[in-house]
C-alpha cells in the first residue's frame, strides 16, 4: 500500500461546484504520473486494467521494468529456482512482443496520442497516463536513454545524473505532447490535466538511484518527507485562476478519488457520498478578499492522515 503526502492547489473544483447547471459538460481528466505501474494485482485476468473499467490498456504489471525490452526480474524466494524473468508489458490481456527494443516513454506518448486523436472529443475523457520515467528500470541497466537525448546533458558531470535528466526530459517533452494533441483536438478548454508522483526519488546510487529530494531529507521507501512529501501540479481553465498559485495545503494521495469524481460532475454511484473520504467540493470556502486567486479558493480541512499503523494495531 502506498501512502502518500501531496501538498498541492485545490482550486481544481472551484468551476464544477458552482456549476450545477443542467448544461455541464464533464471534463476530460489527463492524469500524468511519474513512475507507476498497475499496482492492483494480476493473478487472474479480472484483476487487470481492461476488466476493472478500462477500455484499453498499455502497460505493465511490476516495478522495474526494462525501458526497452520491457522486461521485468524478480527473485521467486524458491531454492530450484531462484528468479523469474520476461516480459512484463501488455496491449490488453495480451503480452505485447512485437514493440520490444522501443523505448517506454515513447511508447506510452504515441499511444496517449492516439487514444485523445481517436476519441470522441464531446464525451468525457479520462486517460491515466502513467509513465516508467523517472523510475529505474531492470536492474541489469537501472537507467536508459536514447544516447541522443543523454547527449544534450554534457554539462553534468556524473554520467547517470546525466541519463536521469534525459529520462525525465523526455517525460516532459511527452506532455508537451499531450498538450498539443488535446489542444488540435479542441478540448484543452474542459481539461483537467494533472501531473502527479507517488513518492520521492530514489537516491541511493546502489539501488540505481540518482534522484534528489533536496532540501527534503530523506527518500523513497522512508517516512522523511523526502519520500512522502511531492510536489503535484493541477493545470485547467476550469479554475479560472488569474495567475498560476502555488498551495502548501495539506492532501493525501486518497482525495484524488473523490475530488476528480466530484470533478467529472458526480453523476448516479451516491456511495462515494458515504465514503470515509475527505470530500473536497464540501470544505469550498469563498475568499474574496484574496487577489488573483481565482473566483472560489478551496480551503483544505484536512490536518492529518494515517501514515503507518503497527502490526499490532486493534
Ligand atoms: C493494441 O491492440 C489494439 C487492438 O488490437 C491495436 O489496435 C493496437 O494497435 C495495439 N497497440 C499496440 C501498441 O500494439
Ligand atoms: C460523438 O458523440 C456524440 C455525443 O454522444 C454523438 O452525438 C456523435 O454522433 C459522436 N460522433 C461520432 C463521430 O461518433
Amino acid at each position: 500500500m502506498r501512502m502518500i503526502l501531496l501538498l498541492l492547489s485545490f482550486l481544481l473544483l472551484g468551476a464544477e461546484c458552482h456549476n450545477t447547471d443542467n448544461g455541464f459538460k464533464p471534463p476530460h481528466i489527463i492524469f500524468i504520473f511519474a513512475d507507476d505501474l498497475w499496482n492492483l494485482g494480476y493473478f487472474k485476468k479480472e484483476y487487470t486494467p481492461t476488466y476493472r473499467g478500462f477500455d484499453t490498456f498499455l502497460g505493465y504489471m511490476n516495478p522495474f521494468i526494462g525501458y526497452y525490452d520491457h522486461t521485468h526480474v524478480d527473485s521467486t524466494g524458491l531454492p530450484r529456482q531462484s528468479k523469474f524473468e520476461g516480459i512484463d508489458f501488455y496491449n490488453g490481456t495480451s503480452i505485447l512482443k512485437d514493440r520490444q527494443g522501443e523505448y517506454a516513454t515513447y511508447l506510452f506518448t504515441e499511444t496517449a496520442e492516439n487514444i485523445i486523436k481517436n476519441h470522441n472529443a464531446s464525451k468525457p475523457l479520462f486517460l491515466y497516463l502513467a509513465h516508467l520515467a523517472v523510475h529505474t528500470g531492470n536492474f541489469y541497466k537501472p537507467l536508459e536513454a536514447p544516447a541522443e537525448v543523454i547527449s544534450k546533458f554534457k554539462h553534468i558531470e556524473d554520467i547517470n545524473r546525466r541519463i536521469q535528466a534525459a529520462i525525465t526530459s523526455i517525460m516532459d517533452d511527452s506532455i508537451g505532447v499531450v498538450f498539443r494533441v488535446l489542444h488540435a483536438k479542441n478540448m484543452l478548454d474542459n481539461s483537467i490535466i494533472l501531473f502527479v508522483s507517488d513518492n520521492g526519488g530514489e537516491v541511493n546510487p546502489a539501488l540505481g538511484g540518482y534522484g534528489s529530494n533536496y532540501p527534503l531529507r530523506g527518500k523513497k521507501q522512508t517516512f522523511w518527507e523526502g519520500g512522502i512529501h511531492l510536489p503535484a501540479l493541477i493545470w485547467s481553465p476550469l479554475l479560472n485562476l488569474g495567475k498560476p498559485r502555488i498551495s502548501q495545503q495539506l492532501m493525501h494521495v486518497t482525495d484524488w478519488l473523490p475530488t476528480l469524481y466530484k470533478a467529472a460532475g458526480n453523476r448516479g454511484q451516491q456511495h462515494l457520498h458515504s465514503s470515509m473520504h475527505w470530500r473536497l467540493c464540501d470544505k469550498l470556502v469563498q475568499r474574496k478578499d484574496i487577489k488573483n486567486a481565482g473566483h472560489f479558493l478551496a480551503i483544505s480541512k484536512r490536518v492529518g492522515y494515517i501514515q503507518n499503523l503497527p502490526d499490532d494495531f486493534m
